[in-house]
């Protein structure tokens, strides 16, 4: 279960980058994610271009926004992101549920996007500022319904502690596999769903056999933890 973190490095054409990527690895994984250094470089008609080829096909095609404002600004930005074809939204859970989340998840079923909500994140301060207060955030994901929860992979400890708190219902997805230091199937044998990887496919010379590396050491190991 992989999803591929597109964030198209300066200087290169950012629309071939990501439509070449798209291309190669459609076949072999469960979705993408694209955030804000590609949508601030190309629009969002252009992106939308690149977005649409790929709506009809059962891909998760996840639009990285980390939003935290007013429900009603957060409400803008989903309307955004449906025309141009994502079918699911990432915002932050601190933001909380009155006048924000509520509001971002209610135009969110209207539209069909699956809201993902942050808990915490793989920066090492995100232990001091999210992890203290990880089931106040997790019951606020809860609260409105979110499809998904993202949990970093390089705190195992807190995707176990996460998949407690969320029962079975929430999808949990872990970035920080690879470049960040967490090994592939790591996260996935503490409870999460799926796996972000950025730069250790996109970047690499050969994104094709990289990404088919990286899904051969997750099965292997979620093989072992699974007995
Ligand atoms: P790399 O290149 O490090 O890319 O494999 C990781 C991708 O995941 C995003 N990222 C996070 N997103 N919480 C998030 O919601 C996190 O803790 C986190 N850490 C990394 C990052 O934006 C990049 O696209």
């Amino acid at each position: 279960m992989l999803i591929v973190a597109l964030d198209p490095p300066t200087g290169l054409d950012a629309f071939k980058w990501i439509s070449t990527r798209l291309r190669l690895l459609e076949g072999i994984v469960s979705g993408f994610k694209i955030g804000l250094p590609a949508l601030l470089r190309l629009g969002i008609d252009r992106v939308r271009e690149i977005v649409k080829t790929y709506s009809s096909k059962d891909l998760l095609l996840i639009a990285d926004l980390k939003l935290a404002d007013v429900g009603f600004v957060m409400k803008l930005s989903a309307e955004v992101i449906s025309y141009a074809g994502f079918n699911a939204i990432i915002a932050h859970s601190f933001i909380g549920v009155e006048g924000a989340l509520e509001v971002l998840a209610q135009r969110c079923r209207e539209l069909g996007l699956r809201l993902i909500t942050v808990v915490s994140m793989t920066h090492p301060a995100a232990s001091k500022m999210f992890d203290p207060i990880l089931e106040q955030l997790i019951n606020i994901a809860k609260e409105v319904g979110s499809w998904g929860i993202v949990v970093p992979a390089t705190r195992p400890n807190v995707i176990r502690r996460a998949r407690q708190l969320v029962g079975s219902e929430i999808k949990i997805l872990a970035p920080g596999v690879g470049a960040q230091g967490a090994t592939p199937g790591e996260a996935i044998c503490s409870g999460a769903d799926y796996e972000i990887v950025g730069r250790s496919i996109t970047y690499s010379e050969d994104p094709y056999r990289a990404a088919l590396q990286i899904l051969s050491e997750q099965r292997e190991r979620v093989a072992r933890c699974r007995g």
